[in-house]
């Protein structure tokens, strides 16, 4: 969220804000996500960051249906946390050593990804029904939802791990 320059008088200016913040997060994650699964290396955290890869399209699908409905334009924005978290997540992308370690390194990398969407759904969804926009409500809060069980995936995904091997050949 980038709130510099930004004039709001109303609810419904801040709502459309909130959109778009959301909407440019959810287009970076569209590209970030496939490199994700790439260099993911347990094939079930590949194949999740690829479920989710498809999800993601259909949020940010979801979110130009929003828009177009209430007749405003989708882009205008730049989610600057996403470019951070995605520019987290390139690091982990790059690291070397033990496959399982790195892999528990996406996974957290994810995982933020995912809480920072959940928290700009549950405002946008908030917001929506404020304004008594209750079909976008329902629209947000099942995407919310989705981000949700993909957090809580990861956690199950993060518990099941192969502990990795100490490779580490120091006196400890
Ligand atoms: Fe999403
Ligand atoms: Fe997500």
């Amino acid at each position: 969220m980038r709130f510099t320059s930004l004039k709001l008088d109303s609810l419904r200016d801040l709502f459309i804000e909130e959109l778009r913040d959301l909407y440019s997060a959810e287009s970076q994650l569209i590209e970030a996500l496939p490199l994700m699964a790439n260099a993911a290396h347990s094939a079930t955290l590949k194949s999740a960051f690829n479920h989710h890869l498809a999800q993601t399209k259909e949020h940010a699908a979801r979110l130009e249906r929003i828009f177009s409905g209430i007749g405003e334009k989708a882009a205008g924005e730049t989610c600057e946390a996403m470019k951070g978290l995605v520019k987290e997540g390139q690091q982990l992308i790059d690291a070397k050593g033990d496959a399982n370690v790195r892999d528990a390194g996406l996974i957290g990398a994810a995982q933020r990804v995912e809480h920072y969407e959940m928290a700009g759904y549950g405002t946008a969804r908030s917001l929506a029904k404020r304004l008594g926009e209750n079909e976008i409500a329902s629209v947000l809060q099942q995407t919310l939802d989705e981000e949700g069980e993909t957090d809580k995936k990861l956690t199950s995904l993060a518990e099941s791990q192969t502990t990795p091997q100490a490779s580490s050949t120091g006196s400890r």
